[in-house]
């Protein structure tokens, strides 16, 4: 690996091996989606518990300050939206020289294994890498979105990760499922787990968090189950002393309260 493509991984993944990646791209098909209406106000607070953003280049502009800002996995892939007619019908919508002018540590695109876009999706993955490994930027398949999320199993998320990897992906994001090991097993790059639609407890999300990490994930690109709590802030602290503290999910629980509790709502 060239010392461009060395420096970039270790400034997304920590020493301990470890990352929380924070996702705040999903305006890309969703539009201005709940609690991420106005993204600056979504992401300086959570800016400082992040090891990077995820992110379009459009929100990256607008949205972040250039001096005050950590790794960016640059979202380039898009086309489509929440009304169109398929999801999965996505291109790639920024060049290699905007990431390279925007100094990104990586950038960052879907694949729709399963659907009628399987191969446009994985050809467009194949020519990121191509153009990514020419200047050392890595590049992150992110696995099943949309109504693909319905075959959140293990085969077929490791069939979607295991085809990522094999062109090229130097990240691959997935959702955790049950048998979280047999999707890790088969991929032979790191593995972040994504959160997917907000779920009842927070106790749920460091459940899962904290399995997948036992069973191989590196850590997480996760979004809403952070952004749309009401108190981000605790969210992701407790999120991250599992990731880089091999916190329980009971202690993240714990440190989740305590962080509420000196909170007053919207002024984290
Ligand atoms: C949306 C994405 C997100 O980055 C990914 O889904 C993670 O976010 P969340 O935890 O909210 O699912 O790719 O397009």
């Amino acid at each position: 690996m060239d010392w461009g493509m060395k420096n970039r991984m270790a400034q997304l993944i920590q020493a301990d091996g470890h990352c929380l990646f924070l996702p705040v791209d999903h305006g890309y098909f969703q539009g201005p989606t709940r609690k991420l209406e106005e993204p600056r106000k979504t992401i300086e607070p959570l800016l400082p518990y992040a090891d990077a953003l995820f992110i379009t280049r459009g929100v990256l502009r607008s949205s972040v300050d250039p001096n005050n800002s950590k790794p960016i996995i640059l979202r380039v892939s898009g086309g489509t939206s929440m009304v169109g007619k398929d999801l999965a019908n996505e291109g790639i919508t920024t060049s290699i020289e905007e990431a390279i002018r925007l100094n990104v540590a990586a950038m960052g695109l879907s694949i729709f294994v399963g659907t009628d876009y399987e191969h446009d999706s994985l050809l467009n993955l194949a020519r990121l890498v191509n153009e990514g490994e020419k200047y050392g930027i890595p590049v992150m398949a992110v696995t099943a979105v949309g109504k693909e999320l319905g075959k959140r199993d293990a085969r077929f998320l490791a069939l979607s990760s295991r085809i990522a990897a094999e062109l090229g992906a130097r990240v691959v994001k997935t959702y955790w499922c049950e048998d979280f090991e047999k999707v890790v097993r088969g991929c032979p790059v790191p593995i972040v787990m994504a959160g997917g639609p907000q779920v009842d407890t927070e106790l749920e999300v460091f459940e899962f968090v904290h399995d997948g990490m036992q069973k191989g994930a590196i850590g997480v690109n996760l979004g809403r189950n952070i952004w749309q709590n009401d108190f981000p802030v605790a969210m992701i602290k407790a999120i991250r002393a599992i990731i880089h503290e091999n916190a329980s999910p009971k202690e993240a629980q714990e440190l989740y309260e305590s962080v509420k509790g000196e909170t007053v709502i919207g002024c984290e």
